[in-house]
């Protein structure tokens, strides 16, 4: 069944999709989440004002019957801050403008019809002008990620000690605590609990030590009902959310089918669960106010849900900055600079932004994007969901991503050997957690030098020896 947004499709090109949904969902927003005195907002100012000037931005549609009308009145996609971000939920201490994306929704399966390109296309043209885009939550996923939501404020209320056992040698799933992070050789003060393809120890891969493979050490005194489920149930479904999204985009670059998604076959597909203590509650180490540093992510897609508390910016794609991060790191670029853009909590939506391997295989044409999380006045839970090509791909760069548009960096194309995933994400995972007990085993045992064996660049091979 086509969703009501998708049959109001505008003509593309730059234009925005949006739906009566959208806008009254954003409008509602308006209303509730920046104006009713949350506690995030700093004292000293007027938050009825806020909402009213927030509010008048988005108009309720007259009556459903003329959308067309309001669709032609399509917002932009973002606005500068004057005071907005201050006023609602944006981290104080920050300067950026206020995102205000509209909402897609995501048909329930993509077939390839001529809605489904547009669609496409529409996605493709957000993200090349904001690095991100909202889409809408069903709600199904509404209800599974208030779970996982759930469950991860009951694991993070745990005693510490107690997630601090949650750590594997040979992977590095688990819990990681306010400031073990590294980013840019700053301390991040966000706290985390990774989840990765949970192996067991018999599994061959574990048995002949592939680097990053383990087992995920859910908490172990808690029934796997408090944490474990609720919370791969959600990310089972963001998994599929993940496929619908390359397949939409595959049509919206007018590529092959399978271009994108032969790489995620056996994905390996991990997540963050987060939460970020208040500015003034961590541990005093680093930079103050620091969730996590601006860094690109480094897989294909970043599907992510928060809560309402707010501290997401992004930097959407400029032509005057070029960073490859697998080449040389992009963390911590323009960290201070202006140009970020907050993106202010949604309920029912998740946002999706772009990693390095997309940015590689489309040659450029979307490129990762660069985030960072500031911390708010209130403690705030999120979850990043990462959707990836398997560990053992090996990435080349499309021929004709964006109809040749993307031939601004043909250099890339020489790559001829083209880019192993697993190598890049051991990569970053080293240099995020040097201290690690998962990195010193890897150090120790040797397991990097693994990475270049071909069974470990042929996707869904198992190891010589098993
Ligand atoms: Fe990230």
């Amino acid at each position: 069944m086509i969703s009501l947004a998708r049959s109001m499709m505008l003509p593309l090109s730059r234009q925005t999709v949006a739906s009566s949904r959208a806008l009254l969902s954003t409008a509602t927003h308006a209303h509730t989440g920046f104006g009713t005195g949350s506690m995030s907002m700093p004292p000293g100012f007027n938050a009825a004002q806020a909402s009213q000037k927030l509010g008048s931005m988005f108009k309720k549609p007259k009556s459903p019957q003329a959308p067309e009308l309001r669709l032609a009145e399509t917002k932009p996609t973002s606005i500068r801050d004057q005071g907005l971000g201050r006023l609602g939920t944006m981290p104080p201490g920050y300067r950026a403008e206020v995102a205000k994306l509209s909402i897609l929704e995501l048909p329930e399966r993509v077939t390839g019809t001529a809605s489904d390109r547009e669609l496409g296309r529409a996605i493709i043209d957000n993200w090349r002008r904001d690095g991100i885009i909202q889409i809408a939550m069903s709600p199904c996923a509404e209800k599974l990620w208030n779970e996982a939501h759930a469950a991860s404020r009951r694991f993070f209320q745990k005693p510490h000690m107690e997630k601090a056992a949650c750590v594997d040698s040979q992977s590095y799933a688990g819990y990681i605590a306010s400031g073990e992070e590294i980013t840019d050789g700053v301390a991040d003060y966000s706290e985390i609990f990774t989840v990765t393809k949970d192996l067991d120890v018999n599994d061959p891969r574990v048995k002949a030590k592939w680097p990053c493979h383990g087992p995920c050490p859910w908490p172990a005194s808690a029934k796997d009902s408090d944490m474990k489920e609720p919370v791969q149930r959600y990310l089972d479904r963001l998994g599929a959310e993940g496929e619908k999204l390359l397949r939409l985009t595959e049509l919206g670059l007018n590529v092959a089918p399978g271009s994108l998604s032969q790489y995620t076959r056996d994905g390996w597909h991990h997540a963050r669960v987060l939460r970020f203590p208040a500015r003034n509650a961590t541990n005093g180490k680093g930079k103050e106010g620091r969730g996590i540093g601006s860094h690109t992510d480094y897989g294909l897609l970043v599907i992510s849900a928060q809560d309402d508390v707010g501290g997401l910016f992004v930097r959407p794609p400029r032509q005057d900055e070029k960073f490859a991060n697998w080449k040389k790191s992009a963390a911590g670029l323009h960290e201070d600079d202006d140009g970020w853009v907050y993106v202010p909590p949604v309920r029912g939506t998740h946002t999706v932004i772009l990693g390095d391997m997309m940015q590689y295989l489309t040659n450029d044409y979307l490129k990762a994007t660069p985030h960072k999380v500031g911390l708010n006045t209130r403690e705030r839970f999120a979850l990043a969901y990462f959707h990836e090509p398997s560990f053992q791909a090996v990435i080349k760069p499309l021929a004709d991503a964006g109809n040749g548009a993307g031939n601004e960096h043909a250099d890339q194309k020489h790559e001829a050997e083209g880019i192993h995933y697993g190598t890049h994400f051991t990569n970053m995972f080293m240099r995020n957690y040097p201290d690690r007990i998962t990195t010193k085993r890897l150090e120790e045992e040797n397991r990097y030098e693994l990475l270049s064996r071909p069974e470990l660049r042929t996707i869904n091979a198992l190891p010589s020896s098993s």
